[in-house]
């Protein structure tokens, strides 16, 4: 069975060509939220999101509108558009029936529009392309049109041309989603089928588990039973993204909608699972989501080690909703009980780290990002590293080997110059260029995982003014010559700034952290030594000068023996204070600071 008034959709795009813009006006132009009540990217509704002005979770909403006098019911999910997040996309995508493809017309199409594109293609959903900012002074919305032509197979003049911020040609986007985006294919009288692709947790009513419902009904107090996990509950309250969560008596077969059930344990529900009835537990699930592999792994490490069940609690709160992110508990003697966490990428740690701080009040001591390492011993036996304090004994270790990507750059071809440049430095292999109409190039280059998980964004944008994206696979593990870093602040080991390096840039990696530890952390009573070391030797070191009061000031006149004395009487306390204290405290940034370059 068809439902005929039912279209589910999602926006996809590269990060800022205006997926939130263009949300905010159908969600006007269908009634959904009044203008009054509007605020810019209505969606993005965490606080990080707005600060940054980037979308980091997918959103649902539920709209009403009528076309040629039918009424019909629009579900949208506004998804991120960073290659960090583009787990949120598939799982949007595997909720819908169709998508518009949105491309900024003074950017063109970018490597994640590319990379967004093959997602909606492999789903086989249908594509809406729009090329948005044509009010721009800059709008070559010609040439971006002609580029969109050959990527998915429509003419030119077929791709719409829109101004979501400037209100022209939106109300065509949504005829477009009327009349070709099929209606879902349903059926009420079957057995329930609904697939989890979000979650959130409520104290009071449990998991909430956003779903896309296959086949068949839920209604509010039906035994509710997850497959993969086993988990049972109860249907507290069951409802539609409008875009509030608003209760209603059922969803049924072809809607979106969520579920409060009752499960406390957040661990029990996971996005991609199927939910059904109870009296249903026998059913096969619904095809899955692919299980993601973190690349970027770091540890969190609790300030005060009283709080570790609360990063626990708080680190499963957000696995709900940001299923990518992973995590087990270890120990480590300098640092006490915490938790190495796998992400897919910096923006996705620095993302995280700041929620834990924000929303859980959190001071975590945070160790470098670290890739998987291979080590082969003298044994022959494989071992994988996946932080640079597990790093063995040198004299144990026969090979190394780390992961390697393959990365596609596109950029104008006025950067090129700039971008080969910085890959020589990076290092890795040139592979090839294609070429795209209008001045479009990509650039395909072979380096390892470990040089593009911190910095490399910004710089790839800094390069080229923005205008350059990227996207990377990887191709697997190749052998190469690596040496932990170590970093001691005054008189101990920071376990957690540690990080595994190539043995020929020792120096210059070493004098690096030195210098950006000397800026970033605040200065003590006393001063302090910050020294890199590899293997036993220092290779790098910097002082980070004492604060200094002046306890000579209230004197006046040239009393030249007091202020001496004064001055050594200062000089001796800090020596002590310097002795005794342990360790420094470093704040939360300070660690994020280091690792962001
Ligand atoms: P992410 O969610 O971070 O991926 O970004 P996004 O794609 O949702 O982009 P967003 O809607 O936040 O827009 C990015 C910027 O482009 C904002 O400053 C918008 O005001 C601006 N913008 C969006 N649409 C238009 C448009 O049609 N014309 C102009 N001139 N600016 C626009």
């Amino acid at each position: 069975m068809i439902k005929g008034n039912i279209r589910n959709f999602s926006i996809i795009a590269h990060i800022d060509h205006g997926k939130s813009t263009l949300a905010d006006r159908i969600l006007e132009l269908t009634g959904t939220v009044t203008r009054d009540k509007m605020q810019e990217q209505f969606l993005d509704n965490m606080e990080l999101e707005r600060e940054r002005g980037i979308t980091i979770k997918l959103q649902p909403v539920r709209m009403n509108y009528k076309s040629n006098g039918q009424e019909y019911i629009i579900n949208m999910i506004d998804t991120p558009g960073h290659v960090d997040f583009s787990y949120e996309v598939s799982r949007s995508l595997a909720a819908v029936e169709g998508v518009v493809l949105l491309v900024d017309a003074t950017k063109g199409i970018q490597a994640q529009t590319l990379a967004n594109l093959e997602l909606a293609q492999k789903q086989k959903l249908v594509i809406i392309p729009v090329i948005n900012k044509i009010d721009l002074p800059g709008a070559r919305t010609d040439d971006v049109a002609e580029d969109i032509s050959e990527i998915i197979d429509v003419h030119p003049d077929q791709v719409l041309r829109i101004s979501a911020k400037n209100n022209i040609n939106v109300d065509k986007v949504l005829e477009e989603i009327i009349t070709k985006i099929p209606a879902p294919e349903a059926d009420d009288q079957k057995p329930l089928r609904a697939l989890i692709f979000d979650s959130k947790y409520d104290s009071f009513k449990g998991v909430l588990s956003y779903c896309r419902v296959v086949e068949g009904v839920m209604k509010r107090g039906d035994r509710v039973y997850l497959i993969a996990t086993n988990a049972k509950g109860d249907a507290k309250e069951i409802g539609y993204f409008l875009p509030a969560l608003t209760s209603k008596p059922e969803i049924k077969s072809g809607e979106m909608g969520y579920i409060a059930t009752g499960i406390k344990e957040p661990g029990m529900v996971r996005v991609g699972d199927t939910i059904t009835q109870l009296e249903n537990r026998g059913i096969s699930p619904l095809p899955g989501y692919k299980e993601l592999n973190p690349v970027v792994f770091v540890s969190f490490y609790p300030e005060s080690n009283d709080d570790f069940g609360l990063l626990r609690e708080a680190l499963e709160k957000l696995k709900l909703t940001d299923p990518a992110l992973t995590f087990e508990p270890e120990f480590k003697e300098v640092l006490g009980r915490g938790f190495r966490c796998g992400f897919l990428g910096s923006l996705h740690v620095e993302i995280i780290s700041e929620r834990l701080r924000r929303e859980f009040d959190l001071e975590l001591v945070i160790s470098s990002p670290s890739v998987v390492y291979k080590i082969i011993d003298n044994k022959d036996k494989e071992k994988l590293i996946m932080s640079a304090s597990d790093w063995p004994d040198p004299s144990g270790i026969k090979e190394t080997q780390e992961p390697w990507v393959l990365l596609e750059i596109m950029t104008p071809v006025s950067y090129m110059g700039g971008i080969m440049e910085f890959l020589n430095v990076l290092g890795g292999k040139y592979i090839d260029t294609k070429y795209f109409k209008g001045d479009k190039i990509m650039i395909v280059y072979e380096t390892p995982l470990r040089k593009i998980i911190t910095g490399f964004h910004d710089k790839v944008k800094s390069i080229t003014q923005g205008y350059a994206s990227f996207n990377y696979n990887i191709i697997g593990f190749r052998k190469g010559d690596l040496v932990k870093l170590e970093v001691l602040v005054g008189f101990n080991v920071e376990e957690a700034f540690s990080k595994i390096i190539a043995k020929d840039e020792a120096f210059t990696e070493g004098r690096k952290l030195v210098e950006k530890l000397k800026e970033v952390l605040p200065s003590q009573q006393f001063s302090l030594a910050i020294q890199a070391r590899i293997y036993g030797k220092i290779i790098a070191r910097e002082t980070v000068k004492a604060k200094r009061r002046d306890v000579t000031a209230p004197l006046y006149g040239g009393d030249v023996t007091r202020k001496r004395k004064l001055l050594e009487r200062q000089k001796k306390g800090k020596k002590k204070l310097q002795e005794r204290s342990d360790r420094i405290n470093i704040p939360t940034e300070s660690y994020l600071k280091v690792f962001k370059d």
